[in-house]
């Protein structure tokens, strides 16, 4: 390989260049200014650029007259057009290492090299600590506005230990929801799974339930059902929200609880129907509902009565094919272009330890309704009472489980959800006692 030195004048840039570099041409200039220029210009043998359309613009920006090439003769016209491509294309493959970066960066500042000149922002060495996503976004202000619109951010890991979420929990749980309320004391509900941010209580988490209702609903008066209601906190955050909720719940005692926190909180509206959910079709039509939301029992990681139609108390088999039943038949009652989301976790079989796979029989059971698996979410819960057995559980090799599954189904064509959905605006002037009075 020969290096020659051309005028940059007569150097020619590909007409047809797709790469749009110019924002680089600045920190390519410095890096000719403080290194020289160590990457020659690969030409082909009518100077035509074939790779360094920056380089050549940065070295037309420095007055540089003569600048290194590389003549690719020995390529064909069509190896060319694919190199050009391919070269760019490489750079996008590769991505910085997080940990070792900044350790780069910091070694250089100390050595006196300013690396904001090539784009670098110093800003993000701040200090001592590994910063997590999270502290990024809210220092960040283009993305703390994520925060405004979305409550949390949208990404496929929801995490109940940040502080912004438990402070959006105490204030749902400020307004006077009691959803812990109708169970009997020991069945509160998967204790290391729960949600303890909440003094004392354990219940359905509702900044969970806000971001489902504010993320997949079509509009502010959504239907919305529910096979599996437990607690009222999924039906009063949807009354508060603006959307009609319907919830099937087996257990009267649930049912009568909830009507009555709904009174105390003066929400009217809100249906519970007290029953089995297999005679769903008893309350709802098919194809009327704009959102499936549910959250059934872990098969029998609690188990909730001794009815026979509670599907917490029947074996595997049993569980498996009542559960798809189910949740086949409220599946029908959506609409077309509508979600579906389920919380749900794998739960281990108390005699083999090993998983049963709940998050596959759901899926199964939606995909024969139609539905294809579109968001894929981990919603992480404080570690509890597993980092004190964590020690014992680990003789066999087993870790404490900390997350559920936060399962997003759809019933249409992905690349046409923005016709039927609208943008999500700014939430900033969300107020609860207001939207509450509004009722
Ligand atoms: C996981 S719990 C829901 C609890 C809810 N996530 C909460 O925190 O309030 C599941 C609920 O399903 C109910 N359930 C069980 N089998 C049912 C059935 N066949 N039809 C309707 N509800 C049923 C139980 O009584 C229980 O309240």
């Amino acid at each position: 390989m020969q290096i020659e030195y051309k005028k940059t004048a007569d150097l020619i840039p590909y007409i047809n260049n797709p790469r749009n570099n110019s924002d680089a041409i600045d920190a390519v200039a410095s890096s000719i200014k403080n290194f020289g220029f160590k990457v020659p210009i690969v030409i082909d043998n009518q100077n035509e650029i074939v790779t360094g359309h920056t380089r050549l613009l940065a070295a037309k920006k420095l007055n540089m007259e003569n600048v290194p090439v590389i003549i690719a003769d020995d390529l064909t016209e069509s190896q060319v057009k694919a190199y050009r491509l391919a070269d760019n294309k490489v750079f996008e493959i590769s991505e910085w290492n997080d940990e070792l970066l900044p350790l780069e960066l910091e070694e250089l500042a100390e050595l006196n090299f300013d690396m904001e000149e090539f784009n670098f922002s110093m800003e993000e060495l701040n200090d001592d600590n590994y910063k997590t996503t999270w502290d990024k976004i809210k220092e960040n202000n283009i993305d703390s506005n994520l925060l405004d619109t979305f409550v949390v951010a949208p990404f496929s890991i929801l995490d109940t230990r940040q502080g912004k979420w438990s402070e959006r929990d105490k204030m749902w749980k400020s307004i006077g929801i009691k959803s812990e309320i109708g169970r009997d004391e020991n069945l509160t509900f998967s204790k290391s799974l729960s949600n303890k941010s909440l003094t004392g209580t354990s219940i359905f988490n509702p900044t969970l339930t806000e971001i489902i209702y504010r993320w997949f609903t079509p509009d502010s008066n959504a239907e919305i059902i529910d096979p599996f209601a437990g607690g009222s906190v999924r039906g009063v955050i949807a009354k508060i929200l603006g959307h009609n909720y319907t919830g099937i719940e087996l257990r009267d005692e649930q049912v009568e609880a909830n009507y009555n926190n709904a009174q105390e909180m003066g929400l009217e509206g809100i249906t519970w129907h007290n029953d089995d959910s297999l005679n769903v079709s008893k309350y709802v039509e098919d194809g009327t509902k704009d959102l499936l939301i549910a959250c059934p029992p872990y098969f029998d990681l609690e188990v909730y009565s001794d009815k026979e139609q509670d599907i917490s108390n029947m074996g595997w088999l049993g569980f498996e094919e009542v559960y798809t039943e189910i949740m086949r038949k409220t599946a029908r009652k959506l609409k077309p272009n509508r979600f579906a989301v389920v919380v749900i976790s794998d739960v281990r079989d108390k005699k083999t330890g090993m998983y049963h796979d709940l998050v596959g029989v759901t899926k199964e059971a939606m995909k024969k309704e139609g539905f294809g698996f579109y968001n894929d979410m981990i919603l992480i819960n404080n570690a509890g009472s597993a980092a004190i057995t964590a020690r014992g559980s680990m003789k066999n090799r087993k870790v404490r489980r900390c997350h559920q599954n936060v399962l997003v189904f759809y019933n249409g064509i992905h690349s046409d959800i923005k016709k039927h959905f609208p943008e999500l605006k700014n939430i900033e002037d969300f107020d609860f006692g207001q939207e509450t009075e509004t009722e």
